[in-house]
């Protein structure tokens, strides 16, 4: 990440204050977790770059692979001394982000799939880590993280995950350096968080259209041990999942959507919808 050529694409207005572009880091999310820990208030808005992270983490203590170069790894640190729900808006608006920058930046149409990851061709592209942290048991900062796939070829990604990732290059996006991809994310993220921490329901409202899921798919939705299937009945105003289970419709607020079903008539309309310039 070259620095001059990133702050030539953005103009750092509350977001941006702090800009830190490192070569390697073991995560982002720890970097800007410390300068909380450092600055207190005054790290609000900063935002942490790595061109390599060493120990990138996932959802529910998964790795994240971020090797040399191809990929984006960027947190955002947030002062937060209100209620610690204030961070309920955060992924998704981390994930919108993705979606306008993946449009503005590459031409790509994504897709959002439950909870925050973004897919392109139905696979996933990019995903989102928010970590609270929490000082005298307080909440007292927030760590919006978010990892976008940009230059990786099939071989890049471990066995195991390269039927089900992707990036910019392997979807067919137009070329894009990894500043242009993050001054377009900032610029899309900044009024997003701003929007979303007074309203989050706004969010909701804003990503509806934009879902991987219809309504009726067959979901297994992972949380822990447990697995709930059900069929998709829509996103509640809290931006939790509405599952429709025996005849019932549960909200569901924490899990990994495991399996969709194959096949339906929809996935192969999104699939076209998803090249590029639609
Ligand atoms: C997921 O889909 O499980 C979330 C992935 C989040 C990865 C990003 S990369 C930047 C930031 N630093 C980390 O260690 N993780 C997040």
């Amino acid at each position: 990440m070259n620095r001059a050529l990133f702050l030539k694409q953005y103009s750092p207005t509350w977001l941006g204050q702090i800009i830190e572009c490192h070569q390697s880091l073991p995560s982002t999310n720890n970097q800007a977790r410390d300068l909380l820990d450092q600055l207190g208030s005054a790290a609000h808005g900063a935002v942490v770059m790595a061109e390599e992270q060493t120990g990138g983490r996932g959802r529910h203590g998964r790795p994240w692979h971020s090797p040399r170069g191809l990929g984006l790894a960027l947190s955002v640190a947030l002062w937060n001394d209100g209620p610690a729900d204030r961070a309920v808006c955060l992924p998704l608006a981390g994930s919108l982000a993705v979606l306008r920058a993946l449009h503005h930046s590459a031409g790509l149409r994504g897709r959002l799939k439950w909870p925050n990851d973004v897919l392109v061709g139905g696979k996933k592209v990019s995903g989102v880590l928010v970590e609270s942290r929490v000082q005298g048991g307080r909440p007292s900062g927030l760590v919006l993280g978010i990892g976008v796939n940009l230059l990786h070829r099939e071989e890049d990604f471990p066995e195991d995950l390269r039927s089900f990732a992707t990036s910019v290059r392997l979807a067919g996006g137009r070329p894009v350096t990894e500043e242009a991809f993050a001054a377009s994310l900032l610029v899309a993220l900044s009024p997003l968080i701003e929007e979303g921490l007074m309203n989050p329901a706004a969010l909701v409202e804003m990503a509806s259209g934009t879902w991987a899921h219809e309504p009726g798919d067959l979901l297994d939705v992972s949380s822990g041990e447990e697995i709930l299937r059900g069929a998709f009945a829509g996103i509640a105003p809290d931006g939790s999942l509405l599952l429709k289970v025996d005849g019932h419709v549960q909200a569901v607020h924490h899990g990994d959507v495991t399996r969709v079903r194959p096949g339906s008539p929809r996935a192969g309309m999104l699939a076209k919808e998803e090249k590029r310039g639609s």
